[in-house]
């Protein structure tokens, strides 16, 4: 099997942490990530802590990220954080568009396509996350939905392309404890993959997303077209996280 895409392991902690427990989470990890083997690791946290990462993982091979980013560059956008303020102190990553944002704040796919140009501009590479729901699926509608989730992101054109990460997070396996197959994931994740080829884009890293565990990550990882994970629950948790990366 050729898979020549450097694996990435990413941590969302969404809205869970306090100063102490990132301390204890992240002095954990840093003592430990030499043995996570060769996947890239990193952690998006909450606005607030983004400064104690930046702190506390200066000079680990830990990168760090946000998990939501606006569409502006400035201006009278009052609660909104901007690509330049994040990459103004030295973030890498920002997810763009995660279901519990699209659901929950009604981001539409042009919305996260747009973070996803902001985000690419400052220099900042989005994590842009795509996925359907249980109905899409049993109604045989998920390429249909992934489809029109990817096509303004497809338009932003190959080199932007180029520079963005896309995570599949089937959102019914988000939060669940149910997991998709790895055969669910990989049938997904080929057709997220031919339609990046299709833009030039072939070698963008797709990472899974939901109820990834250490235990069922090594299965997922053996997939051909996936290239990583996105991990909610199981990245506040060092020990399971680490053994995620090593998997
Ligand atoms: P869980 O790993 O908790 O299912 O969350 C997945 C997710 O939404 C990561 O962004």
């Amino acid at each position: 099997m050729s898979h020549t895409r450097k694996r990435l392991v990413m941590g969302n902690w969404k809205m869970h942490g306090s100063f102490a427990a990132n301390a204890a989470l992240l002095d954990e990890l840093v003592a430990e990530a030499p043995q996570a083997g060769d996947a890239e690791v990193a952690v998006c946290a909450p606005f607030p802590y983004l400064a104690q990462l930046q702190g506390t993982l200066a000079g680990s091979p830990i990168s760090w990220g946000a998990q939501d980013v606006s569409i502006h560059t400035q201006g009278a956008y009052t609660g909104e954080v901007s690509a330049g303020m994040l990459a103004d102190f030295g973030c890498t990553w920002v997810l763009c568009g995660h279901s519990e944002r699209r659901a929950l704040h009604g981001e539409t796919s042009d919305q996260v396509a747009a973070k996803a140009a902001t985000a690419l501009a400052a220099g900042l590479t989005p994590v842009v996350c795509v996925g359907e729901t249980l109905d899409d699926r049993d109604g045989d509608q998920v390429e249909c939905v992934i489809g029109d989730q990817l096509e303004p992101v497809l338009a932003l054109g190959t080199e932007a392309l180029g520079r963005l990460v896309i995570a599949y997070e089937p959102v019914w396996a988000i939060g669940t404890g149910r997991t998709a197959t790895p055969e669910q994931a990989q049938a997904v994740h080929a057709f997220i993959r031919q339609s990046l080829t299709q833009q030039g884009a072939g070698q963008v890293r797709i990472l899974y997303g939901g109820s990834v565990k250490a235990g069922n990550a090594a299965s997922l990882f053996a997939q051909p077209d996936i290239d990583g994970a996105l991990v909610g629950g199981a990245s506040l948790v060092a020990q399971e996280f680490l053994n995620i990366a090593a998997a």
